[in-house]
C-alpha cells in the first residue's frame, strides 16, 4: 500500500486530493493545525480513513519528525496562508508559512526521506505582470507578498532537485475553485451571497475589481493533476491551467445567471441592477481592492497535456453551476 503525507489536508485541494488518494488504495497521512473552532469540515466525511496528526510548517521539529515517521512515497506540500489580499496586511506572517514552511519540507525530505516524491502547490500570481497567456518559460514578476513567497518555495524546490537529486516538482496551478472554495475568494463570496440574495437574507454583493481576468477551473480535476505531476519519472516544473479566461464580472454574470436572477449592469457605475425587481444586487468598495493587482492570468499547460494526457473535465459554465447549485442548497 503506497503512503501520501498531505500538509494542508483541511483546505480546498487537500480535501479533493485525499479523497482521490484514498480511492485509489492510499493510506493517506495529513498534517492538521490546531485550531480554537473545528477545521476540519471538509474532510469530515473521510476522517475515519485518514491518519491526522497535528503540525504546522513553520515548526521543522515537528515536520521533520512526521516525515520520518510517515516515510511518505509522496507529499504534497499545500499548507500556505493562501489569500493575496492578507498577504499585503502580513506579509511576515506569509513569507513564514509559504517560503520558510516550503523550505522546512524540502529539508525534512532531504535529511528523513530522500525517495519521498514531492509535490510543492506554486501558483499563476507568481507571474504577476507578466503578459497572458503564461507558460512554463514566461519570466514571473510577483506582484504580492503572497506571491514572492511563493516565488521562493518554487524556486527553492528546482534547486533541492538539482542539487540534492530529489524527485520534487512544482504544480504552477492556475485559479481553481469548488464548492468546498473559501469563502472570501471572490468566486465563492460571489455564489454564497447568490443564494442569500435569492433566499431573501441579503441584497447585494460588494465586490472590489471586476475586470481582473483570471483562468478558473475546478479543483476536483486540478488535484488530478497534482497527482499526475508526481507520478511523472522525473520531476519537473508543470503549469496547470484551463487555457480560458474569464473577468470577474463574467463570472459575476454566470452566476446570477445560473441562480435564474436576472441582472443589468450599469458599466460606468460598476454596479448591477436586478432585471425583474430594479434593486442593487452587485456594487464595488475599494476596500476590497488590492494595494498592486495581477490583471490577467491565462495559463498554457501545453507541457503537461503532452506528457500526461490531462484535460480539465468541468466547464466553466459547469463550476458555476455546481458552486451556484451547492450554496443555493445550504442555505437555510
Ligand atoms: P486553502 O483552502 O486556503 O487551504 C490551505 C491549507 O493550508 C489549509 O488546510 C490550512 O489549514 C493549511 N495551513 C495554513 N497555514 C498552515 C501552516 N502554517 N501549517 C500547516 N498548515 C497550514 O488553499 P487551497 O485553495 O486548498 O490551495 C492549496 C495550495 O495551493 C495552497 O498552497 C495555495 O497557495 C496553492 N494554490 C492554490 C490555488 C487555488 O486557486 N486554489 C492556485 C494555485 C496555488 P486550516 O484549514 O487550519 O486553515
Ligand atoms: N477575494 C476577492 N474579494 N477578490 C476580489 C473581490 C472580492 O471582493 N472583488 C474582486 N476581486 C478580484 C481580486 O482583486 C482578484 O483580481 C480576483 O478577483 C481573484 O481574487 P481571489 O479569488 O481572491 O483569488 P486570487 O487570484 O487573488 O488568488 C487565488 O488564486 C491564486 C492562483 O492564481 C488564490 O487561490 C491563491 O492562493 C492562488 O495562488
Amino acid at each position: 500500500m503506497k503512503r501520501a503525507l498531505i500538509t494542508g489536508i483541511t483546505g480546498q485541494d487537500g480535501s479533493y486530493l485525499a479523497e482521490s488518494l484514498l480511492s485509489d488504495g492510499y493510506e493517506v497521512h495529513g498534517v492538521i493545525r490546531r485550531s480554537s473552532s473545528f477545521n476540519t469540515g471538509r474532510i469530515d466525511h473521510i476522517f475515519d480513513k485518514l491518519k491526522l496528526v497535528y503540525g504546522d510548517v513553520t515548526d521543522f521539529a515537528a515536520i521533520s519528525s512526521i516525515v520520518a515517521e510517515v516515510e511518505p512515497d509522496e507529499m504534497y506540500n499545500l499548507a500556505a496562508q493562501s489569500h493575496v489580499k492578507v498577504s499585503f496586511e502580513a506579509p511576515a506572517y506569509t513569507a513564514s508559512v509559504d517560503a520558510v514552511g516550503a523550505l522546512n519540507v524540502l529539508e525534512a525530505v532531504k535529511q528523513r526521506s530522500p525517495k519521498t516524491r514531492l509535490y510543492q502547490a506554486s501558483t499563476s500570481e507568481m507571474y504577476g505582470s507578466s503578459p497572458s497567456p503564461q507558460s512554463e518559460s514566461t519570466p514571473m514578476h510577483p506582484n504580492s507578498p503572497y506571491a514572492a513567497a511563493k516565488l521562493y518555495a518554487y524556486h527553492m524546490t528546482r534547486s533541492y532537485r538539482d542539487a540534492y537529486g530529489l524527485h520534487a516538482s512544482n504544480g504552477i496551478l492556475f485559479n481553481h475553485e469548488s464548492p468546498r472554495r473559501g469563502p472570501t475568494f471572490v468566486t465563492r463570496k460571489i455564489t454564497m451571497a447568490i443564494a442569500r440574495i435569492a433566499a431573501g437574507k441579503q441584497d447585494r454583493v460588494v465586490l472590489g475589481n471586476l475586470d481582473a481576468r483570471r483562468d478558473w477551473g475546478h479543483a476536483r480535476d486540478y488535484v488530478e493533476a497534482m497527482r499526475l505531476v508526481i507520478g511523472m519519472d522525473a520531476p519537473g516544473d508543470y503549469v496547470v491551467a484551463t487555457g480560458q479566461q474569464r473577468s470577474v464580472r463574467e463570472f459575476v454574470d454566470a452566476a446570477f445567471h445560473a441562480a435564474g436572477i436576472p441582472i443589468v449592469w450599469n458599466s460606468a457605475r460598476d454596479t448591477a441592477r436586478d432585471a425583474l425587481t430594479d434593486e442593487v444586487r452587485v456594487s464595488t468598495d475599494s476596500r476590497y481592492l488590492r494595494p498592486n493587482e495581477v490583471d490577467s492570468l491565462q495559463g498554457d499547460s501545453t507541457r503537461l497535456r503532452k506528457a500526461t494526457g490531462w484535460e480539465p473535465k468541468t466547464s466553466f459554465e459547469e463550476l458555476v453551476r455546481e458552486m451556484v447549485n451547492a450554496d443555493m442548497g445550504s442555505v437555510r
